[in-house]
C-alpha cells in the first residue's frame, strides 16, 4: 500500500465516508501530509467549526466560498467589539455587525458574539461616567441590553468578559470596568445585564495562555469558581488557543481536562498555531511545520474527547494564512511571515488541516461506524 501512512490509515477508518483524495499525499515530511481534495472541515465533526471574519473579506466570493464550504459558525474578528460598536458621542454602529450577522443567516452559519467587555477597550463614551458608580454601571447596562438584546435569538453565545485574568496569572486585571466596579463585581454585572438582554443564550468567559501558563490557568479557574459559586450566570468557558509552535506536548491535553473539569460547555475560541512567536534560533522551517501539525493534532484530539455536551465549538481565528492578525505590522513587520491557520495564502488546505482531521478521528465517541 504504497504511500499508506498511519495519518493516512487512521483517517480512513475514522472516517468512513471520507473520499480518499481527502487522505493526503506525501511532503518532504512523514509528518507532513498535504490534503488533496479535502473534505469540508465541518464534515469532520459533529460540532460547530468557528472561524473569524471581517465585512471586508466577506465580500470576497473566493473568500467567501471557502468559509461557507468548511465552517459552520462566525466570529467577527473586530466589528463586533466595544471599540467599533460605541461611538465617542455615546452612539450605536451597528452596520457591519448586522452584516456580518446577515452573512450568517443567509448562509445557514452560527453567529457567536465577541465580546462585550474587554480590558483592552475603554472607548471614550465612558470618560464621561468615570468615577461615577451607579451612573458608569448604568451606562454600561445600556450597551450590555442594546448589543446583546439586538442579537437575541440569533447569536449562539457571546464572550461576555474577555481576558479577565493579569497577564502572568496573579490576579485579575486592573481597568477602566474593574476602577469603577470592581475587581470581579464587573464581571458579574456584565454578566447579569447580558443576561437581562436575552434570557437563554450561553454566556461565556474567554481568556488566553491558559494552556502555556498554569499559574494562569488556576487564577482563571479560581475565577469561574467564585463566579459560579455567587450564582453569575456563566454558561461556558472560552479558551483562546492562541499558541506557539514552542508549546510543550501535553500542555494542551492537561488545560483541556481542567478546564473541563467544571462541566461547562468548553470554545476553542481562537485557535491559531504561530510559527513566528515560537522560532528559537536553530529551529528549521520544516522543524517549526511538523510541531505545529503535532500541536493541532493534540487540540483536536483534546476538544474531541470532551463528552459531546461540553463540546461548545472548535474556533480559528481566521481563513488562510494572509488573513491571520500575526501578519499584521505590529506582530509581523518583516518576513519570514507567519503562517498559523489551516488554510496557506491561496486558500489550499495545509497539513495542519490534516492533522485537525486526523485529531479528531482520535475520539472513540466521533466515529461513524464503518459501512
Ligand atoms: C484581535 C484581532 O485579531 C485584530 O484584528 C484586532 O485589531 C485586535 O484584536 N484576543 C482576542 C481577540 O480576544 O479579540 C483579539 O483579536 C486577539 C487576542
Amino acid at each position: 500500500m504504497t504511500g499508506a501512512t498511519p495519518s493516512r490509515r487512521t483517517i480512513i477508518s475514522g472516517f468512513a465516508a471520507l473520499p480518499m483524495a481527502a487522505c493526503g499525499q506525501k511532503s518532504k515530511s512523514q509528518d507532513l501530509p498535504t490534503p488533496v481534495d479535502p473534505p469540508p472541515l465541518k464534515s469532520l465533526a459533529p460540532f460547530p467549526f468557528g472561524c473569524a471574519v471581517s465585512v471586508e473579506r466577506l465580500s470576497d466570493p473566493v473568500y467567501s466560498a471557502l468559509l461557507t464550504r468548511n465552517f459552520s459558525q462566525l466570529t467577527a474578528e473586530w466589528e463586533m467589539k466595544m471599540e467599533y460598536i460605541l461611538q465617542d458621542d455615546g452612539s450605536f454602529r451597528f452596520d457591519r455587525p448586522d452584516r456580518i450577522a446577515a452573512f450568517a443567516r443567509d448562509n445557514r452559519m452560527r453567529l457567536f458574539g465577541h465580546t462585550l467587555v474587554w480590558y483592552a477597550q475603554d472607548p471614550a463614551a465612558f470618560r464621561p461616567f468615570d468615577g461615577r458608580g451607579p451612573v458608569f454601571a448604568g451606562a454600561l447596562r445600556n450597551y450590555i441590553l442594546a448589543v446583546v438584546g439586538r442579537y437575541r435569538g440569533q447569536a449562539v453565545g457571546w464572550d461576555v468578559v474577555n481576558e479577565p485574568v493579569a497577564e502572568q496569572g496573579d490576579g485579575l486585571r486592573d481597568c477602566l470596568w474593574s476602577r469603577n466596579l470592581g475587581q470581579v463585581d464587573y464581571i458579574r454585572r456584565a454578566f447579569d445585564y447580558a443576561r437581562e438582554a436575552d434570557p437563554e443564550v450561553p454566556l461565556l468567559i474567554n481568556d488566553y495562555n491558559l494552556e502555556s501558563l498554569p499559574a494562569k490557568r488556576s487564577q482563571f479557574m479560581r475565577l469561574v469558581e467564585t463566579l459560579l459559586k455567587s450564582g453569575t450566570p456563566l454558561g461556558g468557558i472560552g479558551t483562546q488557543s492562541h499558541i506557539d509552535v514552542s508549546l510543550p506536548a501535553g500542555a494542551i491535553g492537561r488545560s483541556m481536562r481542567d478546564l473541563a473539569s467544571f462541566g461547562l460547555p468548553i470554545h476553542i475560541s481562537e485557535l491559531d498555531i504561530s510559527l513566528n512567536r515560537g522560532r528559537g534560533p536553530l529551529s528549521s522551517d520544516e522543524q517549526l511545520r511538523v510541531r505545529q501539525v503535532r500541536l493541532a493534532k493534540e487540540m483536536a484530539e483534546a476538544f474531541a474527547a470532551l463528552p459531546p455536551a461540553q463540546r461548545f465549538a472548535f474556533t480559528t481565528w481566521g481563513l488562510r494564512d494572509k488573513d491571520s492578525w500575526l501578519r499584521g505590522p505590529k506582530e509581523n513587520p518583516t518576513p519570514p511571515w507567519d503562517a498559523p491557520l489551516l488554510f496557506d495564502d491561496d486558500g489550499r488546505a495545509k497539513p495542519v488541516f490534516s492533522a485537525q482531521a486526523e485529531g479528531l478521528t482520535a475520539s472513540a465517541a466521533l466515529r461513524r461506524p464503518s459501512a
